[in-house]
This record gives C-alpha cells, structure tokens and sequence, in this order.
C-alpha cells in the first residue's frame, strides 16, 4: 500500500494555470507573438525555460539576455497575479483530502516545475501539511523526467513504488509512470488518461480509493 503521496500544484492545489495563460498573453501582446489559450496548454507542466520555447515557437530568433530579459518580465506579471492567493484559492477538497491523507499516516509532498510554488503555498497556507517540497529548484531536469519526483521520494525515505503522484499535465503523468509511481490523473482523459485512476479534482476522490489502486 502507498506510504507517500506526492502533489503537483498548478492545476491540482490551486488553478494558476489561468495566471501563467494571462502573464505569457501580456508579454505575447507586448512583443507582437501570437499566442491562444489553446498554445497555452503546451505549457502545462513543464519548466519555465521550456515553456518558453513552447511560447515562441520560432517565431522569434532572440540571444540569451533577451530571453533571459522577457522570462523575468513574465515571471513579474504572474507574481503579482499570485500575490494576492488565499486560502480561498485552494481547488475544491484539497484541504479535506490532504488532512484526511496525513491522519492516516501518509507522508505529503510537493512535486512542482514551479520556482514559485513557495509563494503560491504560502498565500493558500498549506506549506504545514507536506514533509518534502520538491519545486522548481530542486532538480535540473523537471518533468516528464523522472527526477523531480524521485527526489521527492528519497526525501521521504521511501521507494518509488511506494508512491503516487496526482498530475494535471500529460509531462507529470508521463514522469509519474516512468519513475514507476501510481498516478491519478486530474483532468480531460485526452490530457491524462494514461494515469492509473482519472477524475476532476481531489473532491471526487477519497484516501481510501487512492490508496486500493
Ligand atoms: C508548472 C506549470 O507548475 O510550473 C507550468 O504547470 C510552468 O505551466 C512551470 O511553466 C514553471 O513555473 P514558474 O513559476 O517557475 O515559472
Ligand atoms: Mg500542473
């Protein structure tokens, strides 16, 4: 049975997906690229750096401090769309399934691409119910590589197949199976049902299912 449960944020804690969409359509707007919600759904999951390169699509050849230069700017419009998160920004149930998760002895942790999940916890005040913050920091190669949940897992002090991972995004679902996890994908089929168990949100789904997979 799992003795570790590992969470993505950005779609799976709180819906910051829609803050990334409208800091990269600033810039998209500011620079002249076109960019839809629909492109927007490449950038699910995956670093900052290759979210970039997704944004672009060739549609600008730019040397490193440029690039450098409109990462930063982007990071800056979503920071101030993500200083204002509450507790009321948590997704239905997540709160309910994280203390159900930790009464019954399961060890909590984070597994996020994002260099700002720190903050994004802080605002929902949740950062006390998980023992391993893996975010944007802690490894090189984020997902679909292994490695982000893995160290999530060795922080644990727990085997990889004593772990499951609940992913918005086809790359987490994809470096949840890889790395030899359980996952439950949260989201359209399309998008994650290659994971073990597929729902809409952490409030359709109880310790106990999660736990029988
Ligand atoms: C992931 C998001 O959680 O974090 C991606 O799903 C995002 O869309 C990635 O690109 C990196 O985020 P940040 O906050 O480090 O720019
Ligand atoms: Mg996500």
């Amino acid at each position: 049975m799992a003795k570790g449960f590992i969470f993505d944020l950005d779609g799976v804690i709180t819906d910051t997906a829609e803050y990334h969409f409208r800091a990269w359509k600033r810039l998209a707007d500011e620079e002249g690229i076109q960019f839809s919600r629909e492109d927007n759904e490449a950038l699910r999951g995956v670093s900052r750096e290759e979210s970039f390169r997704r944004f672009l699509r060739g549609q600008r050849q730019l040397d490193d401090s440029t690039a450098k230069a409109w990462m930063d700017r982007k990071n800056s419009y979503y920071q101030d769309l993500i200083a204002t998160t509450t507790p009321d920004d948590l997704l239905p149930g997540v709160r309910e399934f994280l203390e159900s998760a930790r009464h019954q002895g399961i060890k909590l942790g984070l597994g996020s691409a994002s260099k700002n999940a720190r903050m994004v916890l802080d605002g929902l005040q949740v950062e006390e119910l998980f023992d391993v913050l893996g975010d944007g920091y802690a490894v090189m190669n984020t997902k679909p590589a292994v490695d982000l949940f893995v160290w999530v897992a060795g922080g644990f002090g727990l085997p990889v197949t004593d772990c499951v991972v609940f992913e918005d995004a086809e790359a987490g679902v994809d470096a949840a199976l890889k790395a030899g996890m359980k996952c439950v994908g949260i989201g359209p089929k399309e998008r994650v049902g290659h994971g073990h168990l597929v729902c809409n949100g952490l409030h359709e789904l109880t310790v106990a299912q999660v736990l029988a997979l």
